[in-house]
């Protein structure tokens, strides 16, 4: 009798999404939780996109601009590319999704390091792929590390930068060392979902390869800065050759109209974003402050998140901030378990972090 899985399905692992606020309500019976799990916006979304949703509400009976045109003008402009070199995901994941759909054959390539965001080596392995992870080296991708992972079945080259769950990020010049060397059968991926935090001006330009016809693809997201992780909705910039491919396996409509509406209001909401950015610059220096005051390791960040060192009783210790309402990441499906993952969020939230942690190591 034939399998009625693959083997490669069979296999794979279930993505570990943080713990919703609503479950941890209903297991718990607590209501005062701060959810510092999932590198969410804690300022929320722009009001802007807001009134957009409110004013958009009432068409939802029609289907959404497949084409999605305004919203792909309007990033075009943005960033200095054409409306051809964008495509739309119903969140960055789904463009992890079509990227590996349209480019991986069975039993190709993908590499990536680790511990890197866990849905490349899952979509790999789902789509048939051979995952392949070099190890990070200070906490930051090793390019050089990835290049000698390279053969000729290699197909794509999957980068966080900055990393989740590290907040590091690649050098400019690394980054275009790298690219000469990678073979030009191979796809490189960005994932910039951290993009607007970044505050380092040695990150690299990726988009500027896109420009220049590289086989590059440069994912970008409205779930994190722009605070509109519900709405599901995320973008790619790539030579307009491979966006033609990745079109035919991208569900019609996947960018709901709520989402193209919210997203084109955000994108004005320039104040927002300066909010967003300034309470993360000012949420990191109280962090690193209060972590350095209690003699905690941290790894510094260029994101809207710390991978905090607890040692070999972190798992235990983020099951007990859980407990007292203050939700962080468990870093062990990462495989990185002496580490906790918290995001960075409204002052209060932070000093209510820092004031259950430091109750809880002292016990
Ligand atoms: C590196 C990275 N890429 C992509 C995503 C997912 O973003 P989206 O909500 O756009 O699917 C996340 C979310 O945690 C992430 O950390």
């Amino acid at each position: 009798m034939k399998k009625l899985v693959p083997d490669y399905i069979q296999n794979a692992k279930l993505y570990p999404p943080g713990t919703p606020l609503e479950e941890v309500k209903r297991k718990l019976g607590i209501d005062d939780i701060v959810k510092l799990n999932s590198n969410e916006n804690s300022l929320g979304p722009s009001p802007e996109a807001v009134n957009a949703i409110r004013e958009a509400a009432n068409q939802v009976n029609l289907y959404p601009d497949n084409s999605a045109f305004y919203l792909k003008q309007k990033l075009a402009q943005k960033y200095d590319v054409l409306p051809e070199q964008i495509i739309l995901g119903n969140g960055s994941n789904e463009l992890v999704q079509f990227i590996i759909m349209t480019f991986l054959l069975p039993g190709e390539e993908v590499i990536t390091c680790s511990p890197t965001f866990l849905l490349y080596g899952i979509m790999g392995r789902v789509m048939g792929g051979n995952v392949k992870e070099a190890d990070l080296k200070d906490f930051c991708f090793d390019l050089e590390a990835v290049l000698s992972e390279v053969t000729e079945n290699t197909k794509l080259i999957f980068i966080s930068n900055p990393n989740n769950p590290t907040g590091t990020i690649i050098s400019a010049d690394n980054f275009k060392n790298f690219i000469a060397k990678v073979p030009d059968d191979v796809i490189v991926v960005m994932d910039e979902a951290y993009y607007e935090y970044v505050t380092d001006k040695d990150c690299p330009d990726s988009i500027e390869y896109v420009r220049g016809n590289k086989n590059v693809i440069v994912m970008r997201t409205f779930s994190k800065a722009y605070g509109l992780a519900g709405l599901r909705i995320g973008y790619a910039f790539a030579p307009e050759r491979l966006v033609n491919q990745m079109e035919k396996v991208r569900e019609p409509f996947n960018a709901n109209s709520l989402a193209q509406k919210a997203a084109l209001a955000a994108l004005d909401d320039v104040e927002h974003i300066r909010k967003t950015t300034e309470n993360n610059r000012l949420g990191l220096l109280y962090v690193y402050e209060q972590l350095k005051n209690l003699g905690i390791d941290f790894i510094p960040t260029q994101a809207n998140f710390v991978a905090v060192k607890l040692g070999a009783g972190a798992g235990k210790i983020c099951d007990r901030l859980m407990k007292e309402g203050v939700l962080v990441r468990n870093m062990e499906s990462f495989n990185m378990p002496e580490y906790i993952r918290v995001s960075i969020g409204l002052s209060k939230e932070n000093e209510r972090f820092i004031k259950t942690l430091e109750k809880i190591v002292a016990t």
